[in-house]
């Protein structure tokens, strides 16, 4: 036991990201079966889809499951309400100010987790009333911060600031990855990348086929005027760039991006006109995986790890 398992009342502190257009029950339910913790991510959802997603996994596993919620959607109201009326026990929210919902969803007995990419904002959410936080570095894959501070550095200085259980992110794959920021003082890990590229993820077979060959350096943290995310290197990510050469506008950014180019590359499997978003560690990510045997293989290899201890003498 330790303090994530003890929070969410799983075998293992592992928490599968939640991630638009890969998150839905299936990989939420094939996670949460396995040990670890599956999240359906609610950011590509339309509520009744959401609601959908949520009563299929409460048939698909009757262990802790939870949903991610990004709260810089419109109808963020309604999917509040949609997860309190179908009774989920956890949610992880991102991509906003913790104090909006906090308070509501704990006056509903949920447990709240919030998603941050520095030090500042992890106090904040401590001083919001959350149950744990999730310290997200700039190796990961999808929306992220936009201080570049990486995952080696941020848990140790998040650590520092925070008394609550803490959740590292951001370039962890491998039991190994897990163990170093364990070490570095996070008490449970959220792996995204990883199961991106799993056998239940619900995205394109393009997209998953592209992970798994991508080298070392492929992906890029860009769009920062808008909303940071790190990017595949694709004709869409190489448009982007050259746009940037012109000194464009915030509009003439956003104009480039249009309207659901996530979907159009990581559902539909558009390579070249698509946004395709995935972390820096998806250059050691070799196989598409069933959850199952990604989680066991981490175990596995933090279990080895673990015993090598004596290997660091000195
Ligand atoms: C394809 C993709 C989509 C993502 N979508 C979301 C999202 O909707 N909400 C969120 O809070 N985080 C999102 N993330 C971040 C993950 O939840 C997780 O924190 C991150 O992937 C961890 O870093 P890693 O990719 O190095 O494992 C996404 C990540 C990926 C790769």
């Amino acid at each position: 036991m330790n303090k994530i398992t003890q929070l969410f009342n799983i075998k293992y502190p592992i928490i599968q990201g939640g991630m638009i257009w890969n998150s839905g029950y299936k990989l939420a339910s094939a996670v949460s079966n396995a040990g670890g913790l599956g999240l359906i991510g609610a950011g590509s959802m339309y509520p009744e889809v959401l609601r959908e997603h949520i009563q299929k996994c409460k048939k698909a596993t009757d262990k802790p499951f939870g949903v991610n919620i990004p709260m810089l959607y419109p109808n963020i109201e309604e999917i509040m309400n949609i997860v309190v009326d179908e009774g989920v026990k956890i949610v992880f929210t991102s991509a906003g100010n913790p104090k909006t919902w906090t308070s509501f969803l704990k006056s509903k007995g949920i447990t709240v987790v919030h998603v941050v990419s520095s030090s500042v904002f992890a106090l904040k959410a401590q001083e919001a009333g959350v149950d744990a936080v999730v310290a997200e570095g700039f190796e990961a894959g999808g929306h992220n911060g936009r201080e570049e501070t990486t995952t080696l550095t941020l848990i140790p200085m998040v650590k520092e600031k925070i008394q609550i259980p803490l959740i590292a992110a951001g370039g962890i794959a491998t039991g190994r990855g897990m163990l170093a920021a364990m070490i570095l003082g996070a008490d449970g890990v959220q792996v995204g990348s990883r199961f991106a590229a799993s056998v239940e993820s619900s995205s394109h077979n393009n997209f998953k086929e592209t992970i798994v060959n991508i080298k070392e350096g492929e992906t890029h943290l860009t769009l920062k005027e808008l909303a940071p995310v790190r990017l595949i290197k694709n004709k869409f990510y190489h448009d982007v760039q050259s746009l940037y050469k012109k000194s464009p506008s915030k509009e003439d950014l956003m104009q480039l991006l249009g309207r659901a180019r996530a979907k159009k590359g990581m559902f539909e499997g558009d390579l070249e006109e698509g946004e395709l978003e995935i972390g820096q560690i998806s250059g050691l990510i070799h196989e598409i995986l069933p959850a199952e045997q990604i989680i066991r293989e981490m175990i596995a290899d933090f279990e080895i790890a673990c015993a090598e201890k004596a290997k660091f003498e000195f």
